[in-house]
């Protein structure tokens, strides 16, 4: 069984987390970018948000979902959830800018699935809300974002059920109003599920893949 943590014990430990990143050498992604992005916000956050990758803001300040995208992120948990960044915990599948924000590589996702893993396990949020499509794909593999977003469902994850809500990227509802809507009225049912003890959601089930996917959809 998990042990039971502090919040001082899991600080620390995603700190530990923090330096192993910072100090990783073993990509080129990570040997070339300016800072390294593990991760921030509440070790006793009930929401976990997943996105892709550092981009260009993120890669300066060495923290996540600081540029446009993030932006949007904050203004909407605020404006639907009242949390504030720091309520929640915000990371990335991916812990270094890849160049020209061009997508993560299999290797650079596998180079920083324990990182990431081991964040999951010591945060242990109640739902985790995947942004875009490669942290939905950790998750649920082979379907198509536009057609399963803002649907809520139990996936085992380490011998735990966990509730994994997939999101439109924020960054592709910047580019698309139509995808706007839909953003903010996921948003609106993560505060639902969230006010939810006994949400009443399905357990993953294998879905074919959908033949033609759009960068972020
Ligand atoms: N996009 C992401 O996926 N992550 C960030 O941290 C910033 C932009």
């Amino acid at each position: 069984m998990a042990k039971i943590m502090t919040t001082q014990e899991k600080q620390a430990e995603l700190d530990k987390i923090a330096r192993e990143i910072k100090e990783f050498k073993g990509l080129d992604i990570a040997k070339n970018c300016t800072l390294a992005v593990p991760g921030e916000g509440n070790p006793e956050a009930q929401i976990m948000f997943i996105g892709e990758a550092p981009g260009f803001n993120e890669d300066k300040e060495g923290r996540p979902f600081v540029g446009q995208a993030g932006k949007l992120l904050e203004k909407t948990l605020k404006d639907v959830l009242n949390l504030g960044r720091f309520d929640v915990y915000i990371t990335n599948i991916v812990k270094f800018r890849p160049p020209d924000n061009r997508d993560p590589l299999p290797d650079e996702i596998e180079a920083c699935r324990d990182w990431l893993d081991r964040q999951i396990n010591i945060i242990h949020p109640k739902i985790i809300a995947t942004l875009g499509r490669f942290s939905m794909a950790k998750f649920i593999p082979d379907v198509s974002i536009s057609r399963i977003h803002g649907q809520a469902r139990y996936v085992d994850f380490n011998e735990n059920k966990i509730i994994i809500f997939p999101m439109y990227h924020p960054a592709a509802a910047l580019r698309a109003g139509a995808v706007m809507n839909e953003f903010i009225q996921d948003f609106n049912k993560l505060k639902t599920l969230l006010g939810n003890n006994q949400p009443d959601i399905p357990v993953a089930k294998p879905e074919p893949a959908k033949i033609t996917q759009t960068s972020l959809f």
